[in-house]
């Protein structure tokens, strides 16, 4: 269960305090790469935050500041700021990207042109000055670049460390703390982009400390004092982010309950394989086999969204009835959720949707009632502590599975027969990805059910039966999304193997959609 509340990006209530100090603090002038930076920096061994621009003051005293992209021109009125005065008393080193280093030639004397063409895309830089930032780094840089306005005249005293193919600057030194770029080193894209960011934190003088064996430590502590002599209750379903927050309430020693529901949509497997992986952790979890009261729920019913929001208001009255008596509720939100309920206004069509969860939430967090221990990592870094907290690889590296399970991949009224087919079709393509070696090369696969029938032969009757789609995704955040080019071989084993096992089925079709424009779900 993830359910995001909103507050600010930066402050969350982990016992009143942050478990790690902010080493490298990203200031979010509103990019599409923002949480991009913060992800690339802790990659490289820096524990990081990202902050609102008005938050400087909260930061504390970080070892660096990296002030992001951002999509609005400088020179607008009401554009968003920064304060040189404050930035100057952090008193560390402080690269701009984009936006952010047009926002510091202004503050420093320099000016910003609108150019009139806006810049997008692959771009080279020519390394002019071989020092810090650059160091190690000669001859031209493949770019990324994102921006419509540049800086025309440097203040003085200031450095120019690139420039692109036109001879205009996109590397400065204004001094000896302040850096700015105007490509984006945290996307793949740029080449070297990667040295460039470990140049910039090389600077700060102190050796990477976000050791994820040192965060676990902390937060097992924190988690222990947040729960000693409580009942602690959480939802599981088997995927990552549940299942690395239960060990982490064992390791903490909390008396912790974990409750499975069986919501009628899960696939072959799942109850079995969950009851399993529990076992071998050693944590004994409440299974709650609801699917009948789900399916009934479901009868005639199209619309995802529908399905969706029965599918949730039916899971809260039953996790909520089961966790009565519970002091403590623990939940497995993820920084990416905590920022975009944050710096988004989508909390009033979360509302709209789980409506009834969320209500129920908000009250327990006003009773401070509720931890979110995982509040402050990114997937990669949950699994990361999943690993530091000895959970099996295959369990870390399940692919992820949607709440509405198989409601989304049964496309239109989801019946008992359907779901049948569908459960056989799924496990077949999962079991020989597995074989293969193809399963953890794919960001996620399953097999999807179309609501129509088409015209095929099995012996000598003609038959009228359903297509079975299959989709498998590389993917590195489910954002964008690629379909994997699965090996031929591999496809037609899966594909005879489903013509001849699953009844009711007389095709089988590959999809090659990216995301975008297709999702990761058919839905
Ligand atoms: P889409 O279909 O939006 O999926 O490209 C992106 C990722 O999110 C998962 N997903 C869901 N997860 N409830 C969930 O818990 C949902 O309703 C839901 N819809 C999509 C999807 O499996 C993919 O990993």
């Amino acid at each position: 269960m993830t359910s995001p509340l909103p507050r600010s990006p930066s402050i969350i209530p982990l016992h009143g305090k942050h478990i790690m100090q902010t080493q490298i603090a990203v200031i979010d002038y509103g990019s599409q790469y923002s949480q991009l930076i913060v992800r690339r920096v802790r990659q490289l061994g820096y524990f990081s935050r990202l902050y609102f621009p008005e938050q400087l003051s909260e930061i504390g005293t970080p070892a660096g500041v990296i002030l992001s992209g951002g999509p609005r021109s400088v020179n607008e009125p009401g554009a968003p700021d920064v304060d040189l005065d404050q930035l100057n008393r952090l008193d560390c080193p402080v690269l701009g990207i984009c936006y952010g280093m047009q926002l510091l030639n202004r503050k420093f004397g320099g000016t910003v042109a609108a150019t009139g063409t806006r810049e997008y895309g692959p771009a080279t830089m020519r390394v002019t000055q071989q020092n810090d930032l650059f160091k190690g780094l000669d001859g031209e840089l493949k770019i990324w670049m994102s921006h419509s306005d540049s800086v025309s005249n440097l203040p003085d005293g200031s450095v120019v460390l690139g420039e692109n193919g036109a001879g205009a600057p996109v590397a400065i030194q204004w001094n000896e703390r302040f850096y700015g770029i105007q490509f984006h080193p945290e996307v793949t894209h740029t080449e070297k982009g990667r040295q460039v960011l470990q140049n910039f934190l090389s600077l700060i003088g102190e050796k990477p400390a976000f050791v994820m064996q040192r965060f676990k430590d902390e937060l097992i502590e924190s988690v222990r004092k947040q729960t000693v002599g409580k009942r602690v209750v959480c939802a599981v379903s088997g995927g990552v982010d549940s299942t690395v927050l239960a060990v982490l309430l064992k390791e903490a020693g909390a008396d912790v309950h974990p409750i499975f529901v069986d919501n009628g949509v899960l696939r072959k497997n799942d109850v079995a394989e969950v009851h399993d992986q529990f076992r071998r952790l050693g944590i004994e979890i409440e299974f709650v086999d609801a699917a009948d009261d789900f399916l009934d729920r479901l009868k005639g019913v199209e619309d995802p969204e529908e399905k969706r929001k029965i599918i949730g208001d039916l899971f809260v009255d039953i996790f909520f009835e089961r966790a009565k008596d519970m002091d403590v509720l623990a939940q497995g939100t993820l920084y990416p959720d905590v920022i975009e309920s944050a710096t988004s206004g989508s909390m009033a069509s979360r509302i709209k949707t789980h409506h009834n969860r969320v209500e129920r939430i908000l009250r327990l967090q006003e009773e401070g009632r509720v931890i979110e221990p995982l509040a402050e990592l990114y997937k990669d870094d949950v699994r990361e502590l999943g690993a530091a907290l000895g959970i099996p690889h295959e369990i870390l590296h399940r692919h992820p599975f949607p709440g509405p399970g198989l409601a989304v991949r049964v496309i239109g009224e989801v019946t008992r027969e359907k779901l049948a087919l569908l459960r056989e079709a799924d496990a077949i393509f999962i079991e020989e990805l597995k074989k293969s070696d193809w399963y953890d090369r794919v960001w996620q696969a399953a097999a999807i059910l179309l609501p129509v029938k088409a015209v095929g032969v099995k012996g000598d009757e003609r038959t009228y039966e359903y297509p079975v789609i299959l989709r498998a995704v590389t993917s590195s955040d489910a954002m964008t999304a690629d379909w994997a080019e699965l090996p031929t071989d591999l496809l037609r084993t899966v594909s005879n193997r489903i013509l001849n096992n699953v009844d009711g089925v007389n095709r089988v079709l590959y999809d090659l959609s990216t995301k975008p424009p297709a999702g990761i779900e058919w839905e």
